[in-house]
């Protein structure tokens, strides 16, 4: 990792990060959650690379109508406009690891100061370092978010496990559109044409760190840093392991009666 990196653009990319997260027809053609109120306040989404992070995150946002956070998007929104930030995380994301902890809690900070978090939201792919986890807890304990009847709601950490050959068969299949974000894949989710997405008819982008040489090294930072942040939360109890090798709409009802046990709300 590197020591220092800029710190600008944090903001702006924090925002963009929102509007990526805007819903795509996956989440628009998936039916809603039924209507009886539960929010599941801040969520964190964990996982490796290509278990389903994104793909859930757009449909729990749908079901929830609360904004998925992705320090990835955010980033490769920096990347896009040319910022220092996103030059400098792009030379790291390419190579597989990840950008320093400072530059992406700022991220995180700045997200979160916005007015749209306060009934919840998902967090895809942070905290992945002990240092990250470290500071959320401090951050989120002076900030935490509130229910209308004043209970303060903690985060609860979900963990999607999909086994590693298979991981792979997904990191190297992804597409994804470039207008929409819709994501696609060549092997499961093919588009109808080759390419082309089969929502507004933009082209499809293949991520520049979906290779197998960056995916190796990806898992690499994976395992090493972000498997103690799910000791971390696991410890702390708010915590569950979902099976990820199942359809996306069985993934998202697993996670969905998982968060309804963590918050005691019934499965
Ligand atoms: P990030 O963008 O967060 O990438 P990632 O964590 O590696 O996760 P992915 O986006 O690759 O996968 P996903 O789990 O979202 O899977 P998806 O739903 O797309 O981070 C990229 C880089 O940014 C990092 O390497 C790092 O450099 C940097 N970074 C980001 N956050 C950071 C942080 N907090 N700290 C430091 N650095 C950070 O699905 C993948 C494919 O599988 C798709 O094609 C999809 O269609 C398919 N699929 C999904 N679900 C299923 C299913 N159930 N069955 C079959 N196929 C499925």
């Amino acid at each position: 990792m590197t020591a220092s990196l800029p710190r600008v653009a944090v903001f702006a990319g924090a925002r963009a990060g929102r509007n990526v997260s805007t819903l795509t027809s996956e989440s628009a053609e998936h039916s809603p959650a039924p209507a009886d109120h539960f929010l599941p306040g801040p969520v964190l989404l964990l996982g490796a690379p290509g278990v389903g992070k994104g793909t859930q995150a757009q449909r729990l946002m749908a079901d929830y109508n609360i904004p998925q956070i992705s320090t990835g998007d955010i980033l490769r929104d920096n990347i896009a406009r040319g910022t220092e930030l996103g030059k400098a995380a792009k030379v790291l994301m390419d190579r597989g690891q990840l950008v320093p902890d400072e530059m992406v809690n700022d991220m995180v900070s700045a997200r979160l100061a916005q007015p749209d978090v306060q009934h919840g939201y998902i967090l895809d792919g942070y905290p992945r370092t002990l240092g990250q986890a470290e500071w959320l807890d401090a951050h989120l304990s002076s900030t935490a978010v509130e229910r209308p009847g004043g209970k303060v709601l903690p985060p609860v950490a979900i963990n999607i496990r999909v086994d590693e050959q298979e991981l792979l068969r997904r990191i190297t299949g992804r597409r994804i559109c470039t207008a929409c974000k819709h994501i696609y894949n060549i092997y499961s989710k093919p588009p109808k044409r080759e390419g082309i997405c089969d929502i507004d008819g933009s082209p499809l982008h293949h991520r520049s760190d979906d290779t197998e040489a960056a995916f190796t090294e990806r898992m690499k930072a994976y395992n090493t840093l972000t498997a103690p942040v799910i000791e971390h939360y696991s410890r702390q109890g708010r915590f569950r392991d979902i099976d990820g090798d199942q359809s996306v709409e069985q993934v998202t009802a697993a996670i969905e009666s998982a968060l309804r046990e963590l918050r005691g709300a019934g499965a």
